[in-house]
């Protein structure tokens, strides 16, 4: 079918060119890449081409000539949205059941577009049509220019008499081009997260997935990286970062064909989710964002830091606060007095908020262990007689913030909020209950629940409008996944899992529209749910449970290639054997905290403490808004080094740490060389953050070249004698 070709004038980094009569290519560029699609004689839109961007565009059209790897005949097809049940043999991105029962669908190239927004931003729009059925799939790419990232999704739209029912609905399908290709990608579990395992893809498909609904990053994020020809290296090589925004289940498949060629489909996942979309309505697929580098995964990651900063998470440019939080403190055991002295003693640390954790609520049901209370959001009258707005005085008395923890998507059976509203909780009508931390998740399908949701927080922040922190966390699964919402309304359940995501998202707007900027943080039992469309909602997320600061750095390391340090919570603990520097170092890589109560603390740990929150105020605006360098990988090494460098490269900070003192008596026997340092200016590298009475071994007046500390390097002189070792390196003009 001979289709209109659009000739775009070249708008900045986009262009759909006319090859041919037949042909159309539409290109999408970012400062290093380019990806290329092209329709073929029968109007399917293929990808021809997603790389380094070439040097003369002209060549684009030379791309086909060279590619003798599928086998259209058999379906073996690079379409950029693979439909199903027609000419695709493939794993398809859109399965679809027609509002007459057939199950086939074709998309051909209608129509382009490109809007620029602004001098780094454009979106691609791609029209697709199925010719039988008129059923429409739009692709978005929005390319972020200096970044190197794409945003993808997709809108289907039913354009059909009746309801059609979407059985697998993909946001984006990237088709990719290598000898080999070497996926890692993470498993964990509650302190255990964001374990890598990195293998070589063989022939067939290999799926990450969850099914678990509310916290579901429990076993696996949504989140991976791809190396091309070789495994990941931090400075050399192609690498994909990739991962969905997306906060309920999610399915990506990696389908290696027979031609060795790599197809990713990315999306919500289809399992128990098949979606009937009435006549005329648009579904929207959440965003899938990956980012291409062609110097390995520090690059990558540097480029998504700085995407996630400026576009995705809240106030991702903006200010943070450092605080102490009384879970592991307390527990469940405090009063009033206690809590004011942890003020007190907050405030005497030196960090901005007091948050309060978990057990300050319910009254029939106190909150006095995990299996009561949860859903009753009134202050306990016995642990705070005063109520919040007490505390909330108390705490600015003494020069302090509030902040407080809430899980208002959950509900414990023994609660007010149970028996009131049986039928707002999630509950196989002809099975027991079956109970995850002792709680049941609400149906957050139902508009009622969100009202609820919504007015919980709402109520908090009406009646204190002092209160200047929320820590959300979410500690169930989904187990008893059924609506009975949707049920009342002859809705079909397989609408529930995404329903639940929405309504989620739809009482996050309106806690935003109303309390824009209140910093969020996003919890869920560790790290069970991280994903970057809850971070336009959220400040910042915690990463796990798991504070020990050994296994820390790995977690903190693992993180630290899809998220930016602003946005990852680390608290100092008494988790582990590390003494109180070691500790506090490794949550300095980041957004610092404290949960230890501070009066057991000795005179000199309190002044290591209070002199790290010092320091940590004049390095933060580094950690936060400068762009990290992986330096030394503690899973090959005896040490982990990672820096810092702000934009002007005029101010770095070094954290190295001792991960294993087996066999080495000197962990550092040679320099580590730095990394984003401007080669022609000079530094002073000094260490901070010694404890009371300790000397550092380095001598500090030497002066080094930008280019001999990235060349030569320097030694930190870790060893079982420092296992901990910070760093400053400041120009010096
Ligand atoms: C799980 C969180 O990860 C912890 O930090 C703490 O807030 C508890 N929930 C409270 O129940």
């Amino acid at each position: 079918m001979i289709r209109n070709s659009i000739l775009w004038v070249c708008l900045a980094f986009i262009s759909t060119i006319t090859w041919a009569q037949k042909t159309t290519t539409i290109t999408v560029e970012t400062l290093s890449n380019t990806v290329v699609f092209q329709t073929d004689a029968q109007s399917h839109l293929r990808t021809i081409y997603f790389g380094k961007r070439l040097k003369n565009k002209e060549e684009l059209a030379l791309i086909e000539t060279q590619n003798n790897q599928r086998d259209v005949n058999a379906g073996i097809y690079n379409s950029i949205y693979t439909p199903s049940g027609s000419w695709n043999m493939l794993e398809p991105a859109l399965h679809i059941v027609h509002a007459d029962g057939n199950t086939s669908t074709d998309l051909i190239y209608e129509s382009s577009t490109s809007q620029k927004e602004n001098e780094n931003v454009i979106l691609t729009t791609i029209v697709l049509k199925d010719p039988v059925y008129q059923t429409e799939a739009k692709i978005f790419l929005k390319a972020y220019y200096q970044e190197d990232v794409i945003e993808q999704w997709t809108e289907i739209k039913n354009t059909e008499k009746g309801a059609i029912t979407l059985q697998k609905y993909a946001s984006a399908n990237l088709y990719l081009n290598s000898q080999k290709f070497y996926l890692t990608n993470y498993l964990g579990a509650w302190g255990r997260e964001m374990r890598p395992e990195e293998v070589a893809l063989t022939g067939g498909i290999k799926v990450l997935d969850s099914k678990l609904g509310t916290r579901t990053n429990l076993y696996e994020p949504p989140t991976f990286m791809l190396s091309f020809n070789k495994p990941s290296e931090e400075d050399q090589g192609d690498i994909l970062l990739g991962t969905l925004g997306w906060s309920g289940n999610f399915k990506i498949d990696f389908e290696v064909d027979s031609y060795h060629n790599l197809r990713v489909i990315a999306g919500i996942n289809p399992h128990a989710s098949a979606y009937p979309l009435a006549s005329n309505m648009v579904f929207k697929t959440p965003s899938f964002i990956y980012t291409l580098s062609h110097q390995g995964k520090g690059l990558a990651s540097r480029n998504l830091h700085r995407w996630a900063r400026k576009y995705r998470i809240l106030d991702g440019t903006g200010d943070r606060l450092t605080l102490l939080n009384n879970w592991e403190a307390t527990y469940f055991d405090f009063d009033q007095q206690k809590l004011t002295n942890l003020f007190k003693d907050g405030k005497k640390l030196g960090v901005d908020l007091f948050l309060l954790d978990d057990g300050w609520f319910a009254n029939k049901y106190p909150r006095n262990d995990d299996t009561a209370g949860l859903g009753d959001w009134e202050e306990n009258r016995k642990k705070l007689p005063d109520g919040l707005g007490y505390l909330i005085k108390e705490a600015q008395k003494t020069g302090i913030k509030f902040g407080i923890w809430l899980e208002p998507e959950m509900v414990n059976p023994r609660s007010e909020l149970y028996e009131k509203h049986p039928d707002w909780v999630l509950k196989q009508p002809q099975r027991p209950e079956h109970y995850f931390r002792n709680q049941l998740v609400l149906d957050l399908a139902n508009p009622k629940v969100q009202d609820y949701v919504f007015g919980v927080v709402d109520h908090l922040f009406t009646k204190n409008p002092a209160l200047a922190f929320i820590k959300w966390d979410c500690n169930a699964v989904t187990f008893n996944a059924h609506s009975t919402y949707l049920q009342t309304k002859g809705e079909s359940q397989g609408k529930f899992y995404v329903e639940y995501v929405k309504g989620l998202y739809s009482v996050l707007e309106r806690i935003r529209a109303k309390y824009p900027k209140v910093p969020m943080m996003l919890c869920s039992g560790g790290g069970g749910r991280v994903d970057y469309e809850a971070l336009k909602y959220f400040t910042e997320f915690w990463p796990s449970d798991n504070t020990e600061p050994l296994e820390r750095i790995f977690i903190q390391w693992n993180y630290s290639h899809y998220f930016p340090a602003i946005a990852t919570c680390n608290h100092v603990t008494d988790w582990g054997k590390q003494p109180l520097k070691f500790r506090t170092d490794v949550a300095m890589m980041g957004k610092l905290g404290f949960d230890i109560v501070v009066e057991h603390l000795n005179k000199d740990e309190l002044a290591f403490g209070q002199k790290a929150l010092e320091n940590y105020q004049k390095l933060k605006s580094i950690i936060w808004y400068g762009d990290q360098y992986r330096l030394v990988d503690p899973y090959k090494n005896d040490v982990a080094s990672l820096m810092y460098v702000d934009e002007n490269q005029s101010k770095a900070v070094m954290f190295n740490y001792l991960v294993s003192n087996r066999f080495e008596l000197t962990a550092t026997p040679r320099p580590i060389q730095m990394k984003g340092l401007n080669p022609n200016k000079r530094y002073k590298v000094e260490e901070i953050n010694l404890f009371a009475n300790t000397a550092s071994t380095l001598n500090n007046s030497l002066i080094f070249s930008g280019d001999f500390l990235m060349t030569v390097g320097y030694n930190p002189e870790v060893n079982d004698k420092r296992t901990s070792v910070i760093l400053t390196i400041d120009e010096v003009k």
